[in-house]
C-alpha cells in the first residue's frame, strides 16, 4: 500500500476504491488526527518508556479515557494499546477458575482467547440464538454467570439481540459484556454504539473497543463502572506486563476523534446514506449478503478458490476487497467481505457495484 487509508489507495502501484478496511468514517487520515498526533509526538516523543503502572501516564491518556467514558456515558474507560489486548485484560478481570462464560459461536478471536486465559468454564450457544443461550443458563453452573458477545459481528455484520441478552442475564443472574469494536463509531446516536442503538445504556455491565477501526487512530477501550474499571487497571495482564502500551501519539489521535465524534453525527450519517444506497443496489443484483444489517457486508462465494477469484478479479476491475476464508471464517462458508465507509464517494460506489456485477455475473454468483 503506497497511499493513506482512504476510500480509494494505491495498491501495488495501482488506484483502486478501498472496500476492505475498517476506516468507517474515514478518520484515519484526518488532518485533525495526523495534526494531534504529530503535536503529542513533539511534545512528548515517540516511545512510552514503559507501562503505564510504572512509566506514567501522558496528559492525552487521561483526556482520552474521560472523554471517551462521556462519549460512552461510562462512568470510566481505560485505554490500550489493541481492542485484542483489552479482551485479554478484561474478560479474566470479570471471570476466573470456577465461573461459567456464555460466548455466541461467532465471537471474536480475541475473546476466544480472553476467555481461555481466564481459565472459567465456556459454553458456546448457536450464532444469535436466544434459546440456545436460554438452554445453556438454565443448566446449573459453577461460580459466577458472564455472557459474552460481539456488538456488531465482524464477518457477517449482523448485530447482537441486545434487549433479549438483558433481559435473559437479568433473569439468570448473569453479567453481560459487549465487544463493540466494529459498532463504535457506526452503531446508535453519533456513533454512541450498538447498546446505545437499542436504548439499553446503563443496562449491559461492561463494553469493550476499539480505536482502530472507526476511530481511525490505534488502540482499544474497556468502558463501565468506575470499580470494574479500576480493578482491570490493577489486574489486567495485558496492560500491566506490557512496555508498549497505547502511545501518547495515538492517545491524542484518538482523542481528536472522540471530539469530532462529540461535536458532530455528519460523518456518521454519511456513512449509513453510503451504506443504504450500496446495499440497496446489491440487493437489486441478486447477490446472497446473508444477515448483515451495518456497513459490514459479507458477499457469499461460499467456495473458497471462488472466494479468492472474486476478490483477485474485483482488483483487475479497480475494486480491493478481501476473501475471507477458513479459519477466519467456518469452511464452506468462505465470502468477499465488502466494507463500506463515509469515505467513498458516490462514483466510487458505483464503481464497486459496475465492477461487482460484472464479476459475480461471470462467475455465476448473480
Ligand atoms: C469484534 C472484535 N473485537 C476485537 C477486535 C480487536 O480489536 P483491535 O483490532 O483494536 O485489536 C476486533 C478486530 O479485529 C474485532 O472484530
Amino acid at each position: 500500500m503506497q497511499s493513506p487509508q482512504g476510500g480509494r489507495i494505491i495498491l501495488d502501484g495501482k488506484e483502486v476504491v478501498n472496500m476492505a478496511s475498517n476506516n468507517y468514517l474515514g478518520l484515519a487520515n484526518d488532518p485533525a488526527l495526523v495534526r494531534a498526533a504529530q503535536s503529542a509526538i513533539e511534545q512528548y516523543g515517540v516511545g512510552p518508556g514503559a507501562g503505564r503502572g510504572i512509566a506514567g501516564n501522558f496528559p492525552a491518556h487521561n483526556e482520552l479515557e474521560r472523554e471517551l467514558a462521556a462519549f460512552k456515558a461510562a462512568e470510566a474507560t481505560l485505554a490500550f494499546n489493541s481492542g485484542l489486548t483489552a479482551n485479554y485484560g478484561l474478560i479474566p478481570t470479570l471471570a476466573g477458575k470456577g465461573d461459567t462464560v456464555y460466548s455466541d459461536e461467532l465471537n471474536h478471536a480475541s475473546i476466544i482467547d480472553g476467555i481461555r486465559l481466564s481459565r472459567s468454564e465456556v459454553k458456546v450457544f448457536r450464532h444469535l440464538d436466544m434459546n440456545s443461550l436460554e438452554e445453556q443458563l438454565r443448566q446449573p453452573a459453577s461460580g459466577k454467570k458472564l455472557v459474552i458477545t460481539d456488538g456488531v459481528f465482524s464477518m457477517d455484520g449482523d448485530l447482537a439481540p441486545l434487549p433479549d441478552m438483558v433481559q435473559l442475564c437479568r433473569r439468570y443472574a448473569a453479567r453481560l459484556m459487549v465487544d463493540d469494536a466494529h459498532g463504535d463509531g457506526v452503531m446508535g446516536r453519533g456513533g454512541r454504539g450498538t447498546v446505545e442503538h437499542f436504548g439499553l445504556v446503563g443496562q449491559v455491565d461492561v463494553e469493550s473497543g476499539s480505536l482502530s477501526k472507526a476511530l481511525g487512530a490505534v488502540g482499544g477501550f474497556v468502558a463501565g463502572p468506575a470499580e470494574l474499571v479500576e480493578q482491570t487497571r490493577s489486574q489486567a495482564r495485558s496492560f500491566i506486563f506490557t512496555s508498549s502500551p497505547l502511545p501518547p501519539a495515538f492517545a491524542a489521535a484518538a482523542l481528536a476523534a472522540v471530539r469530532i465524534l462529540a461535536a458532530s453525527d455528519e460523518r456518521v450519517k454519511k456513512l449509513w446514506a453510503n451504506r443504504e444506497y450500496f446495499m440497496g443496489r446489491l440487493k437489486e443484483l441478486g447477490f446472497n449478503t446473508g444477515s448483515s444489517k451495518t456497513p459490514i457486508i459479507p458477499v457469499y462465494a461460499h467456495d473458497e478458490e471462488a472466494a479468492r477469484q472474486l476478490s483477485l478479479r474485483l482488483y483487475e476491475a479497480g475494486v480491493y476487497s478481501q476473501a475471507m476464508t477458513f479459519p477466519i471464517v467456518p469452511r464452506g462458508q468462505a465470502r468477499l467481505r465488502v466494507i463500506v465507509s463515509a469515505a467513498h464517494t458516490r462514483e466510487d460506489l458505483d464503481l464497486t457495484v459496475a465492477a461487482l456485477a460484472k464479476v459475480g455475473r461471470a462467475m455465476k454468483l448473480i
